[in-house]
């Protein structure tokens, strides 16, 4: 019997409808378009708006067009992973408010925090159950609401990130596609280049943390980016190399959305030309857990069964990774 593979056999994404674009911000912080679009690549992002929406409200209209597209019922989902850093609430997952919400009945499910990285993690995990046999649906969610924790008072921050949301469906597949292989690195060291000060149990919410602006994201940019350059096409070339793959084997480079700076490193180092690189940063900015399958998405028109795709993320924490894995559809 050949051996089974996890395979995406379905995608989708939800983006809000409001475009905060550079020449808004321009009047809310100091910034303008030119510095913005030279040093990140980012022309606008996509923003949730309205009164107590979450990410999981990203992740039901997402996820309800991906059964639609894979023509089957949300109580055939077996296991719901959300890759999330802004869940709706502390406590409980909100893999179980989208359950709760789509009908998921039969599904069980919980968050996995690791931040721009957490998607490609949830890959990796989701597919075990796939292939140990455990499990025949398992649906990754990786959507950030980044607006509910930036300070758009802070121009090094608020000009880089924006909301959205993407889901797959990990099925078996026994044709030799699917998630063949991962590199999946953390290293705590990370904490103090990018992280939230107040509002975990280190350091619980009180009027002082609030005044002190400690809810917001925290990063210092040029460190991260350091770590973030190398990191994530070292790691890329890694799981090409232990693969025999070399950049012609390759149809598409998938790289997490942080900066378009980063993406082009990364695509120099495994020698991918830059027509064979997903990016839609200049639409999205970063939307942490949802830039790849954001991007898996808005290509899958393009994608072909057997495509070679080389997925890489870096982000907070810090923790990176990249998965190869063959389209199967
Ligand atoms: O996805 C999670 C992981 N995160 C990342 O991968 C992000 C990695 N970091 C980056 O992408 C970049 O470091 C940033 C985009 C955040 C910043 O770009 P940079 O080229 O590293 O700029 P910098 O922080 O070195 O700042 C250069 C200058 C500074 O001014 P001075 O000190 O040279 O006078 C900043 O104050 O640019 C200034 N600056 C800005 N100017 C206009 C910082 N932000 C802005 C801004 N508009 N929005």
């Amino acid at each position: 019997m050949n051996k089974i593979h996890a395979a995406i056999t379905a995608v989708n994404g939800y983006v809000p409808d409001y475009v905060l674009t550079n020449h808004e911000l321009e009047t809310m912080v100091d910034t303008n378009d030119e510095w913005i679009t030279t040093r990140t690549g980012i022309k606008e992002r996509r923003i949730l708006k309205g009164e107590g929406l979450g990410t999981s409200d990203m992740a039901v209209p997402a996820v309800n067009g991906l059964l639609k597209k894979r023509g089957i019922g949300a109580d055939e989902i077996d296991l719901i992973i959300f890759c999330t850093s802004t869940p709706d609430r502390v406590f409980p997952a909100t893999a179980n408010i989208l359950a709760d919400k789509i009908g998921a009945k039969n599904a069980w499910g919980y968050d996995l925090q690791a931040t721009c990285s957490g998607f490609l993690f949830g890959l990796a995990t989701g597919s075990q159950f796939i292939e140990s046999g455990k499990h025949k649906k398992v649906l990754v969610v990786g959507g950030d609401k980044m607006s509910s924790m930036i300070d758009y008072k802070d121009r090094a921050t608020c000009i880089i990130f924006g909301d959205g949301c993407g889901a797959v469906l990990l099925e078996p597949n026994d044709e030799g596609n699917g998630i063949i292989d991962s590199v999946l690195k953390s290293d705590g060291a990370g904490l103090p280049f990018l992280h939230q000060k107040a509002g975990g149990s280190a350091r619980p919410t009180s009027h002082e943390t609030i005044d002190a602006r400690e809810h917001y994201l925290y990063q210092e940019g040029q460190s991260v980016f350091k770590f973030a350059v190398t990191n994530m096409a070292e790691v890329a070339a890694e799981v090409m190399e232990r693969n025999n793959l070399t950049a012609n084997d390759i149809a598409w480079l998938v790289p997490h959305q942080a900066n378009k700076r980063i993406i082009d490193a990364t695509a120099s180092r495994t020698g991918v030309s830059s027509d064979k690189v997903i990016i839609n940063i200049e639409r999205y900015g970063n939307t942490t857990n949802g830039t790849l399958p954001l991007c898996l998405w808005e290509w899958e028109d393009k994608f072909k069964k057997g495509d070679n795709l080389i997925i890489a993320a870096f982000g907070g924490g810090f923790t990176w990774g990249s998965i190869y894995l063959k389209w199967a559809y």
